[in-house]
């Protein structure tokens, strides 16, 4: 797995975040099935619940081009250890691909990789 392709996505997409509240900025990127990299920022609200994370804004972003299986997803922040996804991310990412790698980063270069099924042992399915 090469991730310097998507760190750099990443990190691009992190410039852009919108988060007045937080300043916490956050960027992420994933690889779609036909090797497209989607990549986003977390975009922040006055009502704090509307604020949406970088990850499910780069995965809805895959997704509105018709794109429906993603390989890897990386997260990038200005953390020490690095950033996880939120639980409500690593639902949407389930929605999406029972497992896939996770790598964490910081600015720091601090790299953290795991996986979707460990980060979520159990998503919630109507699969059965
Ligand atoms: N955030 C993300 O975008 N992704 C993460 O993995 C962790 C948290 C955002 C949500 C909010 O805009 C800010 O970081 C602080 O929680």
């Amino acid at each position: 797995m090469d991730w310097e392709p998507l760190i750099a996505a990443a990190a691009a997409a992190r410039a852009h975040a919108y988060a007045p509240y937080s300043r916490f900025a956050v960027g992420a990127a994933v690889l779609m099935e036909d090797g497209s990299i989607h990549a986003a920022a977390n975009v922040e609200n006055c009502l704090p619940a509307l604020g949406i994370c970088a990850e499910r804004n780069a995965i809805a972003a895959a997704a509105s081009t018709g794109l429906r299986r993603p390989q890897a997803v990386a997260v990038i922040a200005d953390m020490s250890p690095p950033a996880t996804p939120c639980g409500l991310c690593r639902q949407t990412l389930a929605e999406f691909a029972g497992d896939l790698p996770i790598l964490m980063v910081n600015l720091q270069g601090e790299r953290v990789e795991s996986t979707l099924a460990e980060l979520l042992p159990q998503p919630f399915s109507l699969r059965g």
